[in-house]
């Protein structure tokens, strides 16, 4: 059989391992997908450069609409980025008739519900393990792996610059700037590198995870972001005498009133797993009714990891390429006429246990008018510390780590108690998550 037709758009890190990883396995790779698997063109910005990487064995142009639009090309792989020319060319594409594979989750966390209703009409696929965790096929496992569960949540190191800038921080004491600049000069980071430390990266992934877990549409305006900008190395520090490590976890779990989909640092005890993924490693714990917690780990960013999860689903779009259509897995897991219309739930009404830190000036009665805002906001105290001051100061830390509370009750007492004339400065707070079996 003739090989499956390939046109790539953008050949920058991803797609540079996608052309190195298919030309390196295509023996082993066509058959495993019944047919061989071609790069027939390439589309990009610097036509120079391109032509270096591909030496001759595939066509080089600019004129990435012209690609979408040719009749021998099967299928496109979008590794452009960004979510407007990346859009129309998907959408163009797909009007052609040609199956898309992407890696692109900002543009699906804003406008998969477009494309995938696009893509359905059209009966032609939209693959996107790519799109999150890199290499870690957390997409298929959600989709199809765990298909027979109810999944109850989903807590994920899905950002591995940060997961990267944290643990530098923790085990080196690095500055956070030169951690970040390492990152951006190993390719980890992405092209605006606030998008990993605010959390946004992370809140693009989640967004696809939770859609596929529950049925929902992509809500990414609905995600709660905070990113790991303002974690100072006390934090670090204090979070570990206390037995936990902090990560930028992304979690959704479906309540019952609504899901919750939120992406933050968090307090994780030390002795999980997950607490242990360090560097830019990115792990995914899903908790499942029937099978319980699971992980999934791996690389989640870099030429090859990611390459690894495109041709995955090159290769998937090729075995399907021939099935009987209405066989296909659908594109969010759920039929697109059952999905579901759960709400978000507002952060206010999240329910988490939470790091304080407090900067106090060390007086009679300051904890005594802490505690008791607390207990009028029905916040129970878990566990508390408070450390000598420096020589000459008068000001000291308290660390206090509460049980499970409502975020609103939180507010209100961090408002009040910052209010207080003891107080210096910001209360400090972190989230905390036990991610035991519930
Ligand atoms: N910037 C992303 C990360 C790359 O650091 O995880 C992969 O999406």
């Amino acid at each position: 059989m003739k090989p499956i037709h390939v046109g790539l758009l953008g050949i920058g890190t991803v797609g540079g391992g996608t052309f190195a990883v298919l030309r390196r396995n295509q023996e082993e790779i066509s058959r495993r997908a019944g047919r061989g698997i071609l790069i027939k063109a390439v589309a990009d910005k610097d036509v120079e450069r391109a032509r270096k990487l591909v030496g001759g064995s595939a066509e080089v142009t600019d004129d990435a609409f012209a690609l979408v639009g040719r009749p021998d090309i099967d299928i496109v792989v979008e590794l452009i980025g960004g979510t407007r020319i990346a859009k129309d060319l998907i959408l163009a594409a797909i009007a052609n008739g040609k199956h898309v594979v992407t890696a692109n989750k900002a543009l699906l966390a804003h406008h998969g519900n477009e494309i995938f209703l696009a893509a359905q009409k059209k009966g032609v696929m939209v693959a996107f393990e790519a799109a999150v965790a890199g290499g870690v096929p957390i997409i298929k496992a959600l989709r199809e792996g765990l298909t027979a569960n109810r999944i109850e949540w989903i807590a994920g190191i899905i950002n591995g610059t940060s997961n990267f800038i944290l643990s530098e921080m923790r085990e080196n004491g690095s500055s956070f700037g030169d951690v970040l600049a390492q990152a951006q000069k190993l390719g980890y980071a992405e092209a605006d590198p606030t998008f990993d430390i605010e959390g946004i990266d992370a809140a693009h992934k989640l967004t696809i995870m939770a859609a596929i877990a529950f049925g929902i549409p992509m809500q990414f305006d609905k995600v709660y972001t905070e990113g790991i900008s303002k974690l100072t190395k006390e934090d670090i520090r204090y979070a570990e005498e206390l037995g936990y490590r902090i990560k930028l976890l992304g979690i959704t779990r479906r309540t019952d009133k609504g899901i919750e989909l939120r992406v933050h640092p968090t307090l994780i005890p030390s002795k999980r797993l997950i607490a242990n993924v360090e560097g830019v490693m990115n792990a995914i714990l899903v908790k499942g009714d029937a099978v319980g917690p699971t992980l999934y780990y791996g690389a989640g960013a870099g030429a090859e990891p990611t390459a690894s999860a495109v041709v995955a689903d090159l290769v998937d779009v090729t075995r399907m390429h021939t099935a009987d259509p209405e066989q296909r897995v659908p594109h969010l897991a759920f039929q697109p006429d059952r999905m579901s219309d759960l709400p978000i739930l507002a952060m206010e009404e999240v329910e988490t246990s939470y790091y304080l830190r407090l900067r106090v000036l060390d007086r009679p009665g300051v904890l005594a008018d802490i505690t008791r805002i607390l207990a009028d906001q029905s916040i129970s105290i878990d566990a508390m510390v408070q450390k000598e001051p420096s020589e000459g100061e008068e000001q000291v830390d308290i660390i206090m780590l509460t049980h499970l509370t409502v975020e609103k009750n939180t507010n209100d007492a961090i408002s009040r108690i910052e209010s207080l004339p003891v107080i210096s400065g910001k209360v400090t707070r972190i989230r905390l998550e036990e991610l035991g079996r519930n």
